[in-house]
């Protein structure tokens, strides 16, 4: 009985103590983060951890999971293109996983260029298919007839991005070089000078602060408009104000149509100093000025291909140049 009260006081004690030193602690440290890194896991889990984020100099742990993310909205099939973006992934990034987000029901894998993926083991062993239904409204806005699919990518890619944290990529971005530098980031967007936001491709921990915000900015939706919600109005409301809550990519996402849709165009260009560069699959007959001289891309065309495009597909194909 003696030893009870003083025993009791030193707990107390200790706890006060505890209490005192973690007061201090957070007081005294301006960069909290390390004492919290008790794990990759808990660190990319925390909610609270981005205040006073640099958002030029990042962390040095990855706080991004390594998993890349495509979403295949009422088509699951896998073209050329697709083939091609996939494996420069592979080759130049190297991911854990690779998510295919898609509405198409019992997806499967089938058609040439699935079994060709599934031929490589490495590659195969990494994709997993997950079922997500393609959003019919936002905030109660009915989306667009027109261009419901890609609204409806615009949105999913963000709220993908806050339920598993990742790096987003339209399926027509090429990676040329290893993103690992970007998953030190809260979340990194192409933004460059005097332009709207690059949607195509979105690295982000899943708590990045600007999600909610991106998301929120579709309560004023734009039915008619193709790149309101998904670019410019993010860049307006919230980018303007707020640029400490993105590291800004300036150019090396190859969001500029103006430098991409050189790879169909220009031998000379330096396509290797990006990062990644998007193809603008969907826009070539267009775009490039030599389509009609090869409107299909594919193992055969590409052979003798003679724009960047063909030596970039060459090279994550193994075909030797000609
Ligand atoms: C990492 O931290 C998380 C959350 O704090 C915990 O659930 C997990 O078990 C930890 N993993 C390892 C390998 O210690
Ligand atoms: C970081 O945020 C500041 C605003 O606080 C912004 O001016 C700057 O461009 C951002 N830097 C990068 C690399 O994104």
């Amino acid at each position: 009985m003696l030893c009870r009260f003083p025993r009791r006081l030193s707990f107390s004690a200790l706890i006060v103590g505890a209490i005192v030193r973690f007061f201090i602690y957070w007081v005294i440290d301006i960069q909290p983060y390390k004492p919290y890194l008790v794990n990759e896991t808990g660190f990319m889990d925390s909610h609270t951890l981005f205040d006073n984020f640099n958002n030029a100099t990042g962390v040095k742990d990855f706080i991004v999971p390594n998993i890349i993310h495509f979403i295949r909205f009422q088509n699951f099939e896998l073209g050329f293109i697709d083939y091609v973006v996939l494996k420069a992934a592979m080759r130049n990034h190297r991911p854990d996983k690779f998510y295919y987000h898609t509405d198409v029901k019992d997806a499967k894998c089938q058609g040439k260029y699935w079994e060709w993926v599934k031929k490589d083991r490495e590659l195969w062993s990494r994709i997993e298919v997950k079922y997500l239904e393609l959003p019919t409204e936002i905030f109660g806005q009915k989306l667009s007839d027109d261009f419901g699919i890609y609204h409806g990518s615009d949105i999913s890619r963000l709220r993908i991005l806050k339920k598993y944290g990742g790096i987003y990529l339209d399926n027509d971005c090429f990676v040329i070089q290893s993103l690992d530098k970007y998953r030190k980031f809260e979340c990194v967007v192409n933004w460059d000078e005097d332009q709207f936001l690059g949607n195509q491709v979105i690295i982000a921990n899943k708590n990045a602060r600007i999600l909610p915000h991106w998301l929120n900015t579709y309560k004023v939706y734009r039915i008619d408009e193709w790149y309101y919600n998904g670019g410019e109005r993010p860049t307006v409301e919230i980018l303007y104000r707020h640029p400490e809550l993105i590291h800004r990519v300036k150019g090396n996402f190859g969001a500029d149509t103006g430098v991409s849709s050189n790879v169909y165009a220009d031998p000379q260009m330096d396509w290797r100093r990006l990062d990644i560069i998007h193809l603008l699959a969907g826009h070539r007959s267009y775009m490039d000025p030599n389509f009609n001289i090869t409107p299909v891309l594919d193992e055969n065309t590409i052979r003798t291909y003679p724009y960047p495009f063909g030596e970039m597909a060459r090279e994550v194909l193994d075909i030797p140049h000609p």
